[in-house]
């Protein structure tokens, strides 16, 4: 494992803007596109030009300094305030992963134990977060592959939903990475990739991922998990999480959820992949989170095309929450988290 590199960049820093691969585009395409503003970042983000958990608070991280590199340089007090609103407004364009508002809090905080600097070096001071929490990324998604893998049975069939590869994070990815770790070490028989409508992150990007990793998979559609789990061709299910509560309950990707029920149904285990900025201790249980709905046409369209009569109405919430007691494990950087969550998340957090 330690030679492979993910073969593209999901985002890089360059001097004084960064550069994202657009996700809209895949797996057509293959386009770097440059974002030099905050406003940029947010529209990227709010159109998963840049998505997966991880990805979106690297990107808001590098768009809340692009937000205040050119702040005027008067008095902490004024700075720090404009720095609160360029935090606010990136936070805005989406609300349910949490690593969005923990990478901004985290900058928000060093800058402000920094209070008596000059501005021009608290601003080098966000930049330079931003790289950290870049850098952190990736060995947390490193070490979540290592620990993940040894779960892993051989010839094992994974079933994953959504996308959670090199796309979503800095590099490795996080359920991504313990396949990844998993088929290096000979263990993957087959991965199960569930499109994922609406967006079709499972079909657009997963697979594109896998292609290039060459892992062996089979694309289904999401309502197919279930017959597969029936006739016994799935050994595991292995999938992220965009915010776990404290409580071990956990908001992923749309049919995550109802993937948990039918595994527990099945006796299969259910993993759930994250580093410890998808914890977010300030939410008691899953009824916290907020949910994020999207515009019916993603539903109800097909690109330009129409799927469903004019003036349909459709509900579109991007993510769900799944219950603690439906997950087998959660699987971080600091190791393999087993129920009881809320205490086995406090412990590993405070290791
Ligand atoms: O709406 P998306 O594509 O941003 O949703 C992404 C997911 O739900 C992923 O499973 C999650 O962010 C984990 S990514 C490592």
């Amino acid at each position: 494992m330690n030679k492979y590199s993910t073969p593209f960049k999901s985002i890089q820093w360059n001097e004084s803007h960064i550069t994202i691969i657009d996700q809209t585009f895949l797996p057509e395409r293959e386009v770097y596109v440059d974002l030099r503003t905050s406003g940029q970042v947010w529209d990227a983000i709010k159109k998963l030009k840049v998505r997966g958990a991880p990805a979106i608070g690297i990107a808001g991280a590098y768009g809340f300094y692009l937000g205040i590199k050119d702040l005027p340089e008067n008095t902490f007090n004024t700075f720090y305030s404009e720095c609160e609103r360029v935090a606010d407004y990136l936070n805005s364009s989406r609300p349910t992963a949490v690593n969005l508002s923990w990478a901004l809090n985290r900058i928000l905080k060093t800058i402000y134990s920094k209070k008596k600097s000059d501005i021009s070096d608290l601003k080098e001071l966000a930049l330079s977060t931003a790289k950290t929490i870049h850098d952190e990324d990736r060995r947390l998604c490193k070490s979540i592959g290592e620990h993940g893998m040894k779960l892993i049975p051989d010839n094992a069939r994974i079933l994953t939903h959504c996308n959670t590869g090199g796309l979503a994070t800095a590099e490795f990815g996080t359920a991504f990475s313990i396949i990844l770790h998993a088929h290096i070490a000979g263990k993957v028989k087959q991965v199960w990739v569930d499109e994922t409508r609406p967006l079709l992150q499972g079909a657009r990007l997963t697979a594109w991922e896998l292609q290039k990793a060459e892992i062996p998979f089979k694309l289904n559609i999401d309502s197919a998990a279930a017959s597969l789990m029936n006739q016994g061709l799935v050994d595991l299910v292995v999938l992220g999480a965009d915010r776990i509560a404290r409580n071990g309950d956990t908001a992923n990707k749309i049919g995550t959820s109802g993937l948990a029920i039918l595994a527990n149904h099945f006796g299969i285990p259910f993993y759930v992949a994250a580093p410890y900025s998808t914890i977010d201790m300030n939410t008691k249980s899953g009824e916290e989170i907020e949910i994020e709905e999207r515009d019916a046409e993603e539903v109800t369209s097909f690109g330009s095309k129409l799927m469903a009569p004019k003036k349909t109405e459709a509900y579109n919430p991007a993510f769900d929450v799944t219950k603690n007691d439906l997950i087998t494990a959660i699987i971080t950087e600091k190791g393999v988290l087993k129920p009881d969550y809320t205490e086995s998340i406090k412990k590993a957090l405070d290791s």
